[in-house]
């Protein structure tokens, strides 16, 4: 058998034309050779002298290698005595190259090797879908082609090209002064909210703000009520926390507040969507809203108020927000600005009751401070200079013909198939199927056909609802309604759910 010097040696391939220098391929390929067992601690190496001359290099080059190793604990050395393989390696044992360990694979982790929390998280899905994909009715998304991109631009490259030290530096904590403004006086004129900029928190979108209330507020085993169907990210969130949801259903008013008194009345917070209930798309009744405001106010329960997309209301009237209406500090009000502007910018707003502001925002320190502050100064500008206002009456115009398009030609083609729910607000209709059909598979087979929708199931935690897509149409151009609508009747029909024509 070779000698410990003899297989180090004979390992070791220099490459004279690469890029690396030698002293790291050295470096790298002794260090390679300790992990992977193949020379154990305690294990003297030959001296830099026969180094040299056996792998012809310099003996500076040999000394570059060990020092690094040396300070890296791969190695020691020891007084007149030569180098050796560090001690820690010791216990290992002799390992062929070819059964070198191969690191796990996620789905080869054991349970046990991670946190309880992260098996809330299992099984969601979070990159399944080519976003160049142009068949897709996915909810939340749209085509982007009505967004004033001259205008970000220039408004962008005021704070890039000259950039000062606010811009570079850490920004501040509870977001941009400018921003905070902004936003307060645009949800004082849009939703009725009387905040000042200080009960303003900036955050890296809406879902940041779910999970870092959810901290913040939740024990392990709180109760919190969450709209049934209702949105799935924001259960998960809270959820992680250890609460325990208490799911209540949902009628044409909206949340069933009454269900909720009736099934868990010292829930320590209940999240909602007001505006326009996600996914169903009804706006909670004024009854309610006061039914919930006084349950808050007198069990000292939290409200989270996602208010995610009221600025896309087509028909009906918009409410004031919860938050308005709450007189007892009991709402906390979450914005976005995914669906007006763009999801990939993550900024969202939280509005917080005065006595939340500080400990919000120690949490926040801890976790990735604030968004980018020339993001942030670009949407206040966007504000400032009246561009957010024009933009969003732009984008309700567009968004209606969007959802009259879709729904003529659903109606049109497939109007024997699905019953169409046309929806007052936000980016999606309810296509509800046949009763037989179960939505999830219908969902997963149409993604066969590269045509994206969501099963309203998904989003059902324990009511059983009739079978039902939820359709995007922000993303569907009215003069691609005819073409997408008829791409989605084929495969409808290669599916067998449609019968032949006749
Ligand atoms: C109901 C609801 N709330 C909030 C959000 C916004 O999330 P974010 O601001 O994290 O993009 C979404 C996004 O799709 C949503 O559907």
């Amino acid at each position: 058998m070779k000698s410990p010097a003899g297989l180090l040696l004979s390992a070791i391939e220099l490459d004279r034309a690469s890029a690396i220098p030698l002293y790291r391929q050295l470096y790298l390929q002794i260090r390679k050779q300790i992990l992977g067992g193949r020379i154990q601690g305690g294990v003297r190496l030959p001296s830099t002298r026969t180094l040299s001359k056996e792998l012809a290099l310099s003996r500076i080059t040999i000394l570059n290698a060990f020092d690094q190793l040396i300070a890296e604990g791969f190695l020691a050395s020891r007084t007149g005595a030569g180098t050796y393989v560090g001690t820690e390696w010791e216990q290992r044992t002799l390992v062929d190259d070819g059964q070198a360990r191969q690191p796990p694979r996620l789905s080869d982790l054991s349970q046990s090797m991670l946190s309880l929390r992260s098996d809330h998280f299992r099984g969601v899905s979070y990159a399944d879908w080519d976003p160049s994909t142009p068949t897709s009715f996915l909810p939340s998304h749209s085509t982007y082609d009505a967004f004033p991109q001259t205008i970000w631009r220039r408004l962008m490259n005021r704070h890039l090209l000259k950039p000062s030290k606010a811009m570079l530096g850490y920004g501040e904590l509870q977001g941009l002064q400018a921003l905070r403004a902004a936003i307060a006086e645009y949800v004082f004129d849009a939703r009725g909210i009387d905040c000042d900029a200080g009960q303003v928190v900036i955050v890296s979108g809406a879902q940041q703000a779910f999970n870092l209330l959810g901290m913040l507020l939740l024990n392990p085993q709180d109760s919190v009520w969450m709209e049934d169907p209702g949105h799935i990210a924001a259960r998960i969130a809270l959820q992680a926390q250890g609460a325990q949801i208490v799911p209540l259903r949902v009628d044409e008013q909206g949340i069933d507040v009454q269900q909720g008194l009736a099934r868990c009345p010292d829930a320590r917070l209940v999240f909602t969507t007001p505006s326009r209930q996600h996914p169903l798309g009804v706006t909670l009744s004024y009854a309610r809203r006061q039914a919930l405001i006084d349950w808050a106010a007198r069990q000292q329960s939290w409200i989270i108020e996602d208010d995610c997309d009221s600025e896309l209301r087509y028909s009906g009237r918009l409410l004031p927000a919860l938050y308005a209406m709450d007189q007892m500090a009991r709402v906390i009000y979450v914005g976005t600005f995914s669906k007006v502007l763009f999801p990939s910018l993550r900024l969202g707003y939280v509005i917080l009751p005065q006595a939340l502001v500080e400990p919000f925002c120690t949490l926040r320190a801890v976790m990735d401070r604030s968004p980018p502050t020339v993001l942030q100064a670009t949407t206040a500008d966007f504000m400032v200079e009246g561009h957010f206002l024009g933009h969003i009456r732009r984008l309700r115009t567009l968004y209606q013909a969007r959802q009259q398009a879709l729904v003529e030609q659903l109606q049109e083609q497939l109007g024997g198939f699905f019953r169409i729910t046309p929806v007052d607000a936000g980016m999606h209709l309810i296509a509800w199927l046949p009763p037989a059909l179960d939505d999830d598979v219908i969902a997963k087979q149409l993604a066969q056909h590269n045509i994206h929708t969501y099963a309203l199931s998904d989003y059902c935690i324990e009511h059983v609802l009739p079978p039902a897509l939820l359709i995007g149409f922000a993303g569907t151009p009215e003069h691609q309604a005819r073409e997408r609508v008829a791409a989605l009747a084929r495969a409808l029909h290669a599916m067998g759910c449609l019968k032949p024509a006749t």
